[in-house]
């Protein structure tokens, strides 16, 4: 392809601080970088502790894990999201209920959880789609009403804010991707956000093979042991040496994304008008995180062809989830056609467009043109 989906750059000191990592000499988990980074998010997202983690999915199943979640119990999701969201929480052998997703922003639609909840529910999982806030107050009333810990799947809205607040900062926990298709990546790797401070001290354990580790190097303890049960979470110094040096640039990459984002906006406006196509709905309450650029065509049809348009000039165009209660999976859970209709029809619309940092000018240009030279 000429002009790929996405592409992974280099936006500041990434190599140089690869090669100090590895000339300090620890490129294990937990060394300088890696402490920088959480230190760096904590800061500016205002959270309680954050742990760089392996994957966004690793923080979801540390976070399955802190909750407790046993065989037999349920936990709400949208069906719009990824796999691993859900399977999180699945491997703790949870039962997924599935909320449909809004007709505008493609959150989970907050009007469906309390009817989704039983005695047997033990957490809300909602996930920031293309990095614009669910409708965090109704969600967190819910949750305080009903007693239930919310996890916020922020896998794709780093920075973005809903009523002036980071997103990722009102659930008890919160899970970050830095997965190369992510606007701050280093290929793969993700983040756990504590905001309750009842779950620090086991997530350094569950991340630390179930041992204490954390506390010795602490000097809390003169020797570590097997204390509970967990994994091996830690990211290579090495990667969270690309990632610091990704986030030391956010700015400047928010603000490229933001402008591309904005571009597609303006030039598709008119042409999306008139051939009924959606462009993204930002609620005015809502910072985007500038993630994705979507376009939500008026049937599989069409959405097929615009692809298959700007495959012939080389410029890859990709559709997103399927609906997750439809799945192999879903359905031995029970899930069927027509229990979330917008997510049915939106996973058969939806297509997102090439957005990454090194998208040039004359890229973006060719890739608007091909749109524009299509009508219905
Ligand atoms: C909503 C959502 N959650 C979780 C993930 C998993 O992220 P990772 O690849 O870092 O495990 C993704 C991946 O794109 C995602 O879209």
């Amino acid at each position: 392809m000429n002009i790929p989906f996405n592409k992974p750059s280099i936006v500041g000191k990434e190599i140089e601080y690869i090669h100090r990592a590895i000339k300090v000499g620890h490129i294990s988990g937990d060394g300088m970088f890696t402490k920088k980074c959480n230190a760096f998010l904590e800061e500016l997202l205002g959270v309680r502790k954050v742990l760089l983690t392996t994957s966004c999915t690793h923080a979801l199943e540390m976070a399955a894990i802190l909750l407790d979640i046993q065989p037999g119990d349920e936990v709400i999701f949208p069906s719009f999201t990824f796999v691993a969201t859900v399977n999180a929480f699945v491997l703790r052998g949870a039962r997924p209920v599935f909320a449909d997703i809004r007709q505008d922003t493609l959150n989970i639609n907050e009007k469906q959880i309390e009817d989704l909840i039983t005695p047997k529910t033990k957490a809300i999982v909602p996930v920031h789609y293309a990095g614009v806030g669910c409708e965090m107050d109704r969600i967190m009333w819910i949750a305080e009403k009903h007693n239930l810990p919310v996890v916020e799947d922020n896998a794709h809205g780093l920075f973005g804010k809903y009523k002036g607040k980071y997103l990722g900062t009102f659930g008890c926990m919160a899970t970050q991707s830095f997965h190369e298709t992510k606007n701050i990546s280093c290929g793969e790797g993700g983040a756990l956000l504590i905001n309750d401070p009842e779950y620090i001290e086991r997530a350094e354990i569950i991340r630390e093979k179930g041992t204490n580790r954390s506390r010795f190097f602490r000097g809390q303890v003169d020797k570590y042991t097997w204390v509970d049960i967990g994994s091996s979470y830690l990211p290579s110094d090495m990667l969270a040496a690309y990632l610091y040096a990704q986030l030391e640039e956010w700015q400047k990459i928010q603000s490229k994304r933001n402008e591309i984002w904005e571009k597609y906006k303006i030039a598709l406006e008119d042409w999306a008008g008139l051939n009924g196509v959606k462009q993204p709905y930002i609620p005015e309450h809502c910072e985007q995180a500038y993630h994705m650029y979507y376009l939500l065509f008026p049937s599989l049809k069409k959405r097929q062809a615009l692809i298959a348009c700007l495959k012939e000039k080389g410029i890859l165009s990709v559709f997103h989830y399927q609906p997750l209660h439809l799945s192999d999976m879903g359905r031995k859970f029970g899930g069927s056609p027509g229990d979330c209709p917008v997510t049915e029809d939106v996973s058969d619309k939806l297509v997102r467009l090439p957005l990454y940092y090194s998208l040039s000018d004359s890229q973006q240009e060719a890739v608007k043109s091909t749109i524009l030279s299509l009508a219905f």
